[in-house]
Formats: structure tokens, C-alpha cells, sequence
């Protein structure tokens, strides 16, 4: 039986989308039965529509609270039967709520080689201090910005003439073949548990 896994994105979605593709052409033996977004402008919500994958999209200043918000959010995974939370793009530090209901089966993507660069524009951040190699990160999520244990890195390198689009696009390539394989790798891994 497939993995059940939510994606949680704020973004435009190219990771939820290589992770799908992934998932379609049997390379990831998993089942996407959610995407969760906290931002209902997010590119990532027409994609998941157009793929009928279930959404969530909820506004966290409509709650009371972080712990309210992850509850509902909380509600809807168990609901859905989610075994891993695959954050992707998801600018959102994750709560208590969600990391003791979900422990060490939270990981996150992040376009930089951490510790390297964490939080926001990783890829600005690298291409302001001019670094000539910067990376993709795949971690477990802590209650840090970016700081949970490293399970999977890769290097790209920036020449002279890279502006931060061609940065971008290089990192990108890379996220959409390592996430969905580091995926699989950790499924593979619990299923011989
Ligand atoms: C990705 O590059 C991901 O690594 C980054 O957001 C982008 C989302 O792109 N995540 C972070 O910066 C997390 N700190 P996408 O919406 O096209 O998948």
C-alpha cells in the first residue's frame, strides 16, 4: 500500500509538481492525499486542482493561535490517514502541535547548503556574498529555521556570470530530482523497519 504524504507549500508549486510526477511514473511510491497552503494566492493551489489532489488552504491570522491553526491542520492530516508532512516551499516555522504529532516524519527543502543561508532567499543571500558553490538541503524539521538534521545535500556551482534567475534555475533542477528520490529513499527506509 502507497505512503500517504501531505505537501505543504506557499509557493508556485514546482516541487509539488515534480513530486507528483514522481508519484505518476513510479519512481515515488506514494500517495500526495493532501497539499496544505497558508497563502490563497499561492501558485501551488491551481496545480493541485488540476491534479485533484485535496486542498487546504487556510489564513493563520484567522486563528487565535499557532496551536489552533496547526490543530486544524492537524485534524485534516489524521483525517486524510498522512503518515509524512513533505514541506515544500512552506514559509512557516512548524509548531509543537505538528512536530510531536508527526516526529522525525516532517522534512523540508531548502535551497541553500544549510547551515549555510537559512531562512529566507537562500539564493540571494548566497549570490549577494558571491560564493562560488551554494546547494540543496533535505532535512528533518525541528523547531529551528531550517536547523533539523541533515538527510541529503547537493552542490551546484555559480560562475562569474550567474545572476540570481540562473542560480535559481540551477537549484530548482536540482530540488526536483533529489527531493522526490529522498522521499522514496526514507519510505524504503520505514518500510524495512
Ligand atoms: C524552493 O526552492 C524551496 O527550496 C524553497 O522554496 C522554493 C519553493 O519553490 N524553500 C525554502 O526556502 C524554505 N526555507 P516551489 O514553490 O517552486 O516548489
Amino acid at each position: 500500500m502507497s505512503n500517504k504524504i501531505a505537501v505543504f507549500a506557499s509557493g508556485t508549486g514546482s516541487n509539488f509538481d515534480a513530486i507528483m510526477n514522481a508519484v505518476e511514473s513510479g519512481e515515488l511510491d506514494a500517495e500526495v492525499c493532501l497539499l496544505v497552503s497558508d497563502n490563497i494566492k499561492a501558485g501551488v493551489i491551481e496545480k493541485a486542482q488540476k491534479r485533484e489532489v485535496d486542498t487546504v488552504v487556510y489564513h493563520p491570522k484567522s486563528f487565535s493561535d499557532k496551536k489552533a491553526y496547526e490543530s486544524a491542520l492537524l485534524a485534516d492530516c489524521r483525517d486524510k490517514g498522512v503518515e509524512w508532512i513533505i514541506l515544500a516551499g512552506y514559509m512557516r516555522l512548524i509548531g509543537p502541535t505538528l512536530l510531536e504529532a508527526y516526529h522525525n516524519r516532517i522534512i523540508n527543502i531548502h535551497p541553500s547548503l544549510l547551515p549555510a543561508f537559512p531562512g529566507k532567499d537562500a539564493i540571494g543571500q548566497a549570490v549577494a556574498k558571491k560564493v562560488k558553490v551554494t546547494g540543496v538541503t533535505v532535512h528533518f524539521v525541528d523547531d529551528g529555521m531550517d536547523t533539523g538534521p541533515i538527510i541529503a545535500q547537493e552542490a551546484i556551482t555559480i560562475t562569474e556570470s550567474d545572476k540570481k534567475e540562473e542560480v535559481q534555475k540551477k537549484i530548482q533542477a536540482v530540488e526536483h530530482k533529489l527531493y522526490p528520490r529522498v522521499i522514496q529513499s526514507l519510505l524504503t527506509k520505514e518500510e524495512a523497519k
